[in-house]
């Protein structure tokens, strides 16, 4: 194989308004990644399909998702970002991984069982999905997919997958591995985790009133004022130590522990602590939006560097199958 350069690649859903379990869970590792290797990072706007029909509300999510990934730190002349829709490439490779797999592989996808399990009925693309995530994957040959744990199944699915084409046409595919980040568990204002189809999320870019009143409505339990606390129960103390170094956490364990400490105040300091974190992001957002065409340019380069690897893929899968 030539010499390159670790793949990493990762997919977000465009869904909607990013949290502060988004960004802990996955996010901030996704940055980070950029100085390990070569980063392809995509909006996985053909999978929203399963869930938005909608196309305003389509196009108004992945338009914030592109916003959100630039303006936390996203490097667009290091990383390929891109829409996956810009590589359909990928749809003609998730067809040729499906005739190489079982349904009873696609049946015990968790998605489609819980959807199930659930009374809905699913589409013939929410059962696909996982065909579809394998292609993404595999179509820019990719060597780690950082993911949170709810996609695990998905990266072992990719695995048979490109195991079962290797088998039958020769190795076209490296494996992929996933990679868990070790992501602090981000509680939500009910204390569960936090997730958005709890609502009970902290959204990173809401300011002033929105974000203090999601601030607020953090659920502390009935300890009075003056009697101690103890901070390794409380969801507020949980939150403020995504932010504070460790003397500061241990200055305000010290205080919970005391006694005479009011949840109120340790709120306020966490929309301090919120505020300052993600202020300039929060500017770099603002003024990207002024700015649709620079967001515009950067997904377009983004996609010409996938495309350029996903022609080469399909070469070479086109050629191990003998289509042509
Ligand atoms: N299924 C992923 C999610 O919901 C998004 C995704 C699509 C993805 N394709 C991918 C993630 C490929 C990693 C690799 O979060």
């Amino acid at each position: 194989m030539s010499p390159r350069r670790h793949r990493i690649l990762s997919g977000v859903q465009p869904s909607g308004k990013l949290h502060l379990g988004n960004y802990f869970g996955a996010i901030r590792q996704h940055i980070a990644l950029q100085d390990e290797g070569d980063c392809f990072f995509f909006i996985a706007d053909y999978h929203a399909l399963t869930t938005i029909q909608d196309r305003r509300q389509l196009a108004e999510n992945v338009r914030g998702v592109a916003l959100d990934y630039l303006a936390l730190g996203l490097d667009p002349e290091r990383t390929a970002f891109f829409r996956q829709s810009d590589i359909p490439e990928v749809t003609e490779l998730a067809w040729i991984l499906s005739t190489v797999t079982g349904t009873g592989l696609l049946e015990r996808a968790h998605s489609y069982k819980d959807k199930l399990a659930r009374g809905l009925t699913a589409s013939a693309g929410l059962f696909y999905y996982p065909v579809l995530m394998a292609a993404d994957i595999l179509i820019y040959r990719s060597n780690l997919v950082p993911v949170g744990q709810d996609q695990i199944q998905h990266i072992e699915m990719t695995r048979d997958m490109a195991g079962s084409f290797n088998q039958v046409y020769g190795r076209v595919f490296p494996l992929p591995e996933s990679r868990l980040d070790r992501a602090p568990t981000v509680p939500g204002t009910d204390g569960k985790k936090m997730s958005k189809s709890y609502g009970n999320t902290i959204e990173i870019f809401a300011e002033g009133s929105a974000l203090k009143n999601s601030v607020m409505r953090i659920v502390t339990d009935s300890t009075p004022v003056e009697a101690p606390k103890d901070p390794d129960q409380d969801n507020l103390f949980a939150l403020y130590s995504l932010f504070a170094s460790d003397d500061e956490k241990e200055t305000l364990a010290e205080r919970y522990r005391a006694g005479g400490l009011g949840y109120g105040e340790v709120k306020k300091m966490l929309i301090g602590k919120i505020d300052a974190y993600f202020a300039p992001a929060r500017a770099r957002r603002k003024d990207l939006e002024k700015h649709p065409s620079v967001v515009e340019a950067a997904l377009r380069k983004g996609a010409e560097k996938a495309r350029a690897e996903a022609g080469e893929t399909m070469r070479l899968v086109r050629e191990a199958t003998g289509l042509r």
